[in-house]
């Protein structure tokens, strides 16, 4: 909105609220809404041909990739077809000419990693059928392209994190975990593999990034990632510092442990639950082609401002939260004396 576009968003029904993160946006003159699923191509269909874009991102997806060990057919359905009909509502509205496509693709496709780090050229061993899925959407955005001559293109992308990630996905489940803790709000926190290591980046550059892909000159895919890879007890130790909180990791496996070093409490444990029956362990990616061919800077924001500014943003929700249960427990006070009715 800010580069001046009119941007159309497709939301699912649901009876209650999921809208928080773009609650700011509603009633912005550019900002439109409308209800699709991308199991559903009539709607997908309907919502193209009344907006007919000049861009699509298709960020939409089930995403968890863990949740997609136990809802494998959905995560194919939407994940995998989804991608499917969207390119063909584009093609049906005649607007293979004149729309560009955005696919969001993933790391994820690297899977049991046959090279390190991974580039635009690394072979796919998909690990999950979240990232099978996402296998199929590349290809056929790669298909579409070819038999059709259209702009369709996948950014590979490496994690890429904010304050406002989800909350179970592994960064942000620490850095409010750590924030809670810090306030004295929770007591431990539960993770699974401690040793799994990522390229995390923020979001708001890679999606900098996803813009860039589909304003060059060709359509092309690219890989998108910091360069860095750090592992999940390296982002924990520095997102509980940032808390203020000094972690100390003992033991092995299931067995280990963060302590605080101030106080000797265990703070973190390590539970079997967030066990994946197969995990990607070494994603690190190489942006050389991106910075090479868009422009684009992959460390425009480091590991340490990312991690900082998630941990700064839920220290900020929490003291807010506490705040308001103090004036709920005042007011639940007052009523109980009779001195607000
Ligand atoms: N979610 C989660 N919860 N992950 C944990 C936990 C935990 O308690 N403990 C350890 N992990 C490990 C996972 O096993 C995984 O190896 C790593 O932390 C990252 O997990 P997630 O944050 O859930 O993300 P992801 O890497 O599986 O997938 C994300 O990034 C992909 C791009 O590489 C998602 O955003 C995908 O949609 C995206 O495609």
């Amino acid at each position: 909105m800010e580069k001046g576009y009119d941007v159309h968003g497709t939301i699912r029904r649901s009876s209650v609220d999921y809208r928080e993160r773009i609650a700011h946006l509603e009633g912005h003159p550019n900002f439109h809404l409308h209800y699709a699923d991308l199991g559903d191509s009539m709607s997908i269909l309907q919502v193209v041909k009344k907006v007919r874009p000049d861009e699509i991102y298709n960020l939409a997806a089930q995403s968890h990739v863990q949740v997609s060990f136990d809802s494998p057919e959905f995560t194919a359905d939407v994940d995998a077809t989804g991608v499917l009909r969207i390119l063909e509502a584009v093609r049906q509205c005649d607007l293979t000419d004149t729309c560009r496509i955005y696919q969001a693709s993933t790391s994820e496709l690297y899977g049991k990693v046959e090279q390190v780090p991974q580039d635009e050229h690394t072979p796919f061993h998909p690990y999950s059928p979240y990232a099978v899925a996402k296998l199929y959407g590349y290809w056929i955005v790669k298909e579409y392209r070819e038999a059709y001559d259209m702009f369709c293109c996948s950014g590979i992308l490496f994690n890429h994190e904010s304050e406002r990630r989800g909350e179970t996905f592994v960064t942000r489940k620490i850095t409010l975990a750590a924030a809670r803790i810090a306030q004295g709000k929770q007591d431990k926190l539960y993770l699974g593999n401690l040793s799994s290591l990522r390229d995390w980046g923020y979001a708001k550059d890679y999606v900098e990034c996803m813009w860039l892909i589909l304003q060059n000159d060709k359509p092309e895919d690219f890989v998108i990632a910091t360069g860095e890879q750090h592992s999940v007890r390296e982002f924990c130790q520095l997102a509980f510092r940032y808390a203020g909180i000094e972690l100390r990791f003992e033991g092995e496996g299931e067995n280990e442990k963060g302590i605080d070093v101030k106080t000797g409490k265990v703070l973190v444990e390590v539970s079997p639950d967030f066990y994946r029956p197969t995990d990607v362990v070494n994603l690190w990616g190489n942006p050389a082609k991106a910075k090479r061919e868009l422009g684009w800077n992959p460390q425009k924001t480091t590991f340490e401002q990312l991690v900082k500014l998630m941990v700064e943003a839920d220290m900020a929700k929490v003291a807010v939260e506490r705040a308001g249960e103090r004036v709920r427990t005042n007011l639940e006070e007052y009523l109980e004396k009779g001195i607000v009715k």
